[in-house]
């Protein structure tokens, strides 16, 4: 490992490189994934995303992300939500985000939970198998209807739809929601699981961490933009008037939902893997077609105006239909990401936790001098 630290910390502030946002910063090592944003490939532990939504579950992901070992048998099922836990979500306004009621559980979750130092993966296992009940739970305490209890006898994407809806989900429905489960699953340092390691970092325990990962994927710029596809689609209404309202909404300055990325220059591999499952679904929605035609047109559009800056399809572009045709509201896609993710920001406090380094950065002070108070 190289790493940096005495010689660069020793320097005066204002000799040294500042990176706004930490944008180009190194600021740790992991072995979970690897994202090669130049020729738009994605790894899990070496094992490239198509394969791994092809030919594994979440399940078997999010045990290869906490181990390192690949078990295609490996078997995760949603768990109960503690009562404790189920008393907090029904005092929730019924008009709460689901974002803000998943983070509330996962906090009143860890306040039932002996969570010790080092963070285990029986623990992450717990977690991640308790969030998507608690989801579930909100979404049918909302609504006033009786929550559902697990089947154990479901696999995890599967038993949290059953839990939303109260009926075993169609297998290929399930599998559908499996594969954006995979792909949401894992993406190097993003703000969220940046998060996490901080928090964990301070040697705090695993559900504080993920707390405050929800809190910050909650944020537009980072929760993902699959419910704005569907607005923009459904604004062109139709591919043949989709260019004129494309030319239109860049003549704005507006932004296309679902194209461009920070890190990718290339097609998002989890794009392409993403429409493979659309096209594959029973129940796709209408407009998939739409979202097909209108894709070409609006790459071809981006290229137009940013010739230097490739502009390419990202992984909400493909979320949005298949959420959709899973039946899931648009309200519930940030916090269904948000379980998907729950593989990797565990991963990731388990990683930092093995080779811990408190995570505190300097500032550059830029306030007054120096001086005396008044009077
Ligand atoms: N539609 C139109 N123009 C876009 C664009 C989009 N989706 N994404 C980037 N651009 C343009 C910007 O307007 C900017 O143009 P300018 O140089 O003339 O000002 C240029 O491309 C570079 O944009 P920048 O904001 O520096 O790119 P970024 O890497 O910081 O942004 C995103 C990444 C994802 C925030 C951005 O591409 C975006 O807003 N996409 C739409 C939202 C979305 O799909 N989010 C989900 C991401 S997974």
């Amino acid at each position: 490992m190289t790493t940096s630290t005495g010689s660069a910390a020793a320097a005066p502030a204002h000799e040294r490189v500042l990176s706004p946002g930490l944008e180009g910063v190194l600021a740790g090592e992991t072995a979970l994934s690897k994202v090669d944003g130049a020729n738009g490939r994605l790894t899990y532990r070496g094992y490239r995303i198509g394969d791994l939504v092809e030919h594994g579950t979440y399940s078997s992901v999010a045990n290869l992300l906490w181990t390192g070992d690949w078990d295609p048998e490996a078997r995760l099922a949603t768990s109960a939500v503690p009562d404790a836990v189920l008393t907090t979500l029904r005092a929730l306004p019924r008009s709460a985000k689901p974002m803000d009621a998943l983070r509330t559980a996962v906090s009143a979750w860890g306040a039932t939970q002996t969570l010790d130092w080092p963070p285990t993966p029986e623990q992450a296992r717990a977690l991640t198998s308790f969030s998507p009940s608690a989801l579930a739970a909100f979404a049918r305490i909302r609504e006033g209807k009786d929550i559902v209890e697990p089947d154990p006898s479901l696999n995890l994407v599967e038993g949290f739809l059953y839990q939303l809806t109260g009926e075993t989900p169609e297998p290929a429905t399930a599998r559908a929601l499996d594969a954006y489960f995979i792909v949401g699953a894992e993406h190097g340092f993003n703000a969220s699981t940046f998060t996490a390691r901080v928090i964990t970092s301070t040697m705090s325990d695993i559900a504080s961490a993920i707390a405050g990962a929800i809190g910050t994927m909650k944020g537009p710029l980072h929760g993902g933009a699959p419910s704005e596809v569907v607005d923009q689609l459904a604004k062109m209404g139709s591919v043949e008037h989709a260019e004129e309202w494309l030319r239109g909404a860049l003549d704005r300055g507006e932004r296309l939902m679902g194209f461009g990325h920070r890190v990718y220059r290339a097609y998002d591999p989890r794009a392409a893997a993403l429409r493979k499952v659309a096209e594959g679904m029973e129940h796709k929605p209408d407009w998939l077609q739409t979202a097909i035609g209108v894709e070409d047109m609006a790459l071809r559009l981006l290229a137009e105006r940013h010739p230097d800056r490739p502009l390419k399809t990202n992984v909400e572009y493909y979320a949005a239909p298949v959420l959709m045709g899973v039946g899931l509201t648009p309200d519930l896609f940030p916090a269904t990401f948000s379980l998907a993710r729950h593989a990797g920001w565990t991963a990731h406090v388990l990683e930092q936790a093995a080779d811990n380094r408190l995570i505190r950065p300097d500032v550059r002070y830029v306030g007054e001098a120096e001086r005396d108070l008044p009077g």
